[in-house]
């Protein structure tokens, strides 16, 4: 074996992600990529012109463009205090805070700071792929509950308290909790969220709360488990600039919760990346700043609910049905309606049916999607292969391209 293969500990995992799969597949075949949730418009005006006044004033304020301090440069701590002592109603300040690059940064951190050989942790699939590969490099063990899926909303995608506990054990660290879920669109209800929180609280377990879609609600409020009665103390919420302001190059995210949970977690951002970039967090502290007054979150969330509606017309009228959802980028559809002779071979083992049916429209129709089987374990395939996921977060333009290349369905319908 040469000594330079990938290290021991790492062979258990994937080698290419569905992305490395899917976008060059997009590319080769022209199609409309409505695969990966990054919007491919501009930040908000507000935002790139605090961007744009940090960097003119560069000779007067030189320390934008150094490191700064661990927990994140004092501009955006003060702002993320604020914006988070008025959410979750106590005080929240330095000792509760880490920034860090972006929620994906925050998660390796969590996890290389306090899983042990062996812990184990429990993701709630169809769950946002990164969260295994992050818990596997640490030698953690992943447990899984799953989302009973339902064509009729993504709300109706429901976890039973049976089903958790089944996952839960005395070597339980964390329950992964992502409300909006991403996949599919779902929004947690408090009685969901008081289950998860009485079985964190009977089996000693915190969750990591990631909200990285909180502003994204359609006609449901948002819910953070930590204002739960006695989870402030077991809850890592977790967040990030990147989707709230079409910004996920930017990388700047951070972690909030009880100080005790907070210092390890900065203590591995201190050796991983120190800090993430200066001038870009003293840019978003001030455009958050005036988010608050300036009715940006409830123009965002219009826009994204017109998008929403769009893909779901769009999906419905191609022959998909699609499945509302109540948060987030991202729209699913079932795809029973479509002959799978058209795309479907059973004797292919190695990709689910959804995994098929996401190759063959990119290829034929020039439409790019993601199958929901990529987010699950293999044993799960046969409850989620009936899914493909497409993202809302693009241009209008792109949008009626892709409802037009969709009309070509009908003629591959049962
Ligand atoms: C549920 C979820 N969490 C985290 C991330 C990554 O967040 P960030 O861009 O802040 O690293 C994504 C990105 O798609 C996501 O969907």
């Amino acid at each position: 074996m040469s000594k330079f293969a990938i290290a021991q500990r790492l062979k258990g995992l994937p080698t290419n992600s569905i992305w490395e799969e899917m976008t060059p597949l997009a590319n080769k075949h022209k199609a409309i990529n409505l695969g990966q949730g990054f919007p491919s418009f501009a930040p908000p005006k507000f935002l790139l012109e605090e961007l744009e006044k940090v960097l003119e004033n560069s000779e007067q304020a030189p320390l934008a463009h150094q490191y700064c301090p661990v927990r994140g440069n004092a501009e955006l701590v003060g702002q993320l205090g604020k914006v988070y002592s008025k959410h979750f109603s106590r005080e929240v300040g330095l000792p509760n805070l880490a920034v860090t690059d972006g929620v994906t940064q925050a998660l390796s951190a969590t996890f290389q700071a306090f899983l042990n050989h062996g812990d184990e942790v429990v993701l709630i699939e169809p769950y946002y792929d990164a969260y295994y590969q992050d818990i596997y490099v640490t030698g953690g063990i992943v447990k899984y509950a799953s989302l009973q899926p339902s064509t009729e909303s993504a709300d109706q995608w429901k976890l039973t308290r049976e089903s958790l506990l089944a996952a839960v054990s005395e070597k339980t660290k964390f329950i992964l909790l992502n409300t909006p879920q991403n996949i599919p669109g779902k929004v947690w209800e408090e009685d969901e969220l008081q289950i998860i929180a009485e079985v964190a609280k009977e089996f000693d377990v915190v969750v990591i709360a990631d909200e990285v879609y909180m502003y994204l609600t359609y006609g449901k409020p948002h819910l953070s488990i930590a204002n739960l009665p006695g989870m402030w103390e077991r809850t890592i919420t977790l967040c990030s600039a990147g989707k709230t302001f079409s910004c996920t190059g930017w990388k700047i995210g951070w972690a909030v919760g009880d100080a005790t949970l907070i210092a390890p977690i900065a203590q591995i951002v201190s050796y991983q990346t120190f800090c993430c970039s200066t001038p870009f967090q003293i840019a978003l502290a001030r455009a958050m700043a005036k988010a608050e007054g300036n009715g940006f979150y409830e123009k965002f969330r219009g826009e994204y609910a017109a998008r929403v509606d769009e893909v779901c017309e769009m999906l419905a009228a191609s022959g998909l049905a699609p499945v509302k959802p109540k948060g987030g980028f991202f729209v699913l559809a079932d795809i029973s309606n479509v002959d799978p002779k058209h795309y479907y071979d059973p004797g292919n083992t190695s990709q689910a049916k959804d995994w098929q049916f996401s190759l063959w429209l990119t290829k034929t129709i020039g439409v790019c999607c993601i199958p929901v089987t990529a987010f699950c374990k293999n044993d799960s395939r046969p409850l989620y292969d009936n899914y493909v996921r497409f993202a809302c977060c693009k241009p209008e333009s792109e949008l009626h391209a892709a409802a037009e290349r969709l009309q070509k369905l009908h003629d591959y319908l049962r």
